[in-house]
């Protein structure tokens, strides 16, 4: 069947490849969160949800999923040193939509390259024109009112991480997620995972 014959029947799955951390550094996270992120206009990440996204893929036909799956598996390389860096918000100015601590980490960004380049390969990713900025979204805004797009006012922003969660740890695995939009907050459903050489010896 042609290319686009298929696409046009495959029902469509929001998609997105992302570095997973070690379940002790997202535990960690979500423990600084409960008393950095207690702000009443903010929504904090699940734990299970922390992650560094490398590349979003959108709507992609359900068809696709197992070549994607591929690629994911074959982008795999050594595991990166991971090094998170105190809280910022995005927008850098104004209201802020979410927080996220930045990353400081070659070794992913290196990984998010290839990645990137056999997706666009096969097909599957349009790159962003920005470049990519490696980071785990801790907490986003709520909304101002009901019916309304403005993020809310937050008060008490997250401050500065403490100094054992600044100590640099190894990423654990690629995985592919299927992102399930619902009215709670998105579900993040792995569909292909890989873990990455040397990913246990920290
Ligand atoms: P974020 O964590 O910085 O918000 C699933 O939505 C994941 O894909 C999120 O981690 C999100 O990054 C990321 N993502 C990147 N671009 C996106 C987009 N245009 N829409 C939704 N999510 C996006």
């Amino acid at each position: 069947m042609a290319a686009v014959a298929e696409e046009r029947k495959s029902p469509r799955v929001r998609l997105f490849v992302a570095l997973d951390l070690p379940d002790g550094v997202r535990e960690g996270i979500a423990a600084w969160g409960g008393a950095a992120l207690a702000d009443p206009a903010l929504r904090p990440v699940r734990s299970e949800s922390l992650h560094v996204t490398l590349a979003f893929l959108g709507q992609r036909p359900e068809g696709e999923i197992e070549q994607i799956a591929e690629v994911v598996r074959e982008s795999a390389g050594p595991a990166p040193w991971v090094e998170l860096l105190d809280p910022v918000q995005r927008p850098p100015r104004g209201r802020a939509r979410l927080y996220a601590l930045p990353v400081h980490s070659p070794g992913t960004e290196s990984l998010q390259a290839g990645l990137a380049q056999k997706l666009v390969e096969g097909g599957f990713y349009e790159p962003e024109e920005r470049p990519f900025w490696p980071h785990v979204t801790v907490a986003r805004v709520r909304n101002e009112a009901r019916g309304s797009k403005r993020p809310a006012v937050v008060s008490d922003p997250p401050r500065k991480l403490p100094e054992g969660m600044s100590e640099a740890f190894l990423g654990v695995r690629l995985a592919l997620y299927r992102s399930d939009l619902q009215p709670t907050g998105a579900r993040y459903v792995p569909l292909a995972q890989v873990e990455l050489p040397g990913a246990g010896r920290q």
